[in-house]
């Protein structure tokens, strides 16, 4: 199975009960493994954590920290991009030039970059005074 088609499958999964947008992200770590995850939204708005951020929490917690290629998938007329503090989470786990492929349900596909969503990320170096 493709990443999307993992995204696809985990989708299916999303707690998405106010948005009604159910969003699938799949992720293959530097070992090869897959990490899948979806949104989970709660009642307290703010509460709920995108499908990326769950896919880098399974990644963490079975133990690897480096996203070699992530996928995100929704139903949406246009593939979705991550939202901005995505992008700094993906950063966190990813070289600039690991592959993001954005697709939507109907087929479309949208390739990009982890550093081309992040031009300019902030990272440990700014810190080198602290
Ligand atoms: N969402 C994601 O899970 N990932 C994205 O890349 C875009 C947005 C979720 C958050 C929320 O549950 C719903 O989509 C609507 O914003």
């Amino acid at each position: 199975m493709t990443l999307v088609d993992e995204a696809r499958r985990v989708r299916e999964n999303a707690y998405a009960p106010y948005s009604r947008f159910k969003v699938g992200a799949a992720l293959r770590d530097r070992a090869g493994r897959i990490h899948v995850g979806c949104n989970v939204e709660n009642v307290a708005y703010p509460e709920g954590t995108c499908a990326e951020a769950g896919a880098i929490a399974a990644m963490v917690a079975a133990g690897q920290t480096e996203i070699a290629e992530i996928a995100v998938i929704a139903d949406s007329p246009a593939p979705v991009p991550p939202c901005g503090g995505c992008r700094q989470k993906l950063a966190e786990f990813a070289r600039p030039e690991a592959r993001v492929t954005l697709a939507t349900v109907a087929g479309e596909r949208l390739e990009t970059t982890v550093g081309d969503l992040l031009p300019g990320r902030f990272s440990a170096a700014h810190m080198g005074g602290a």
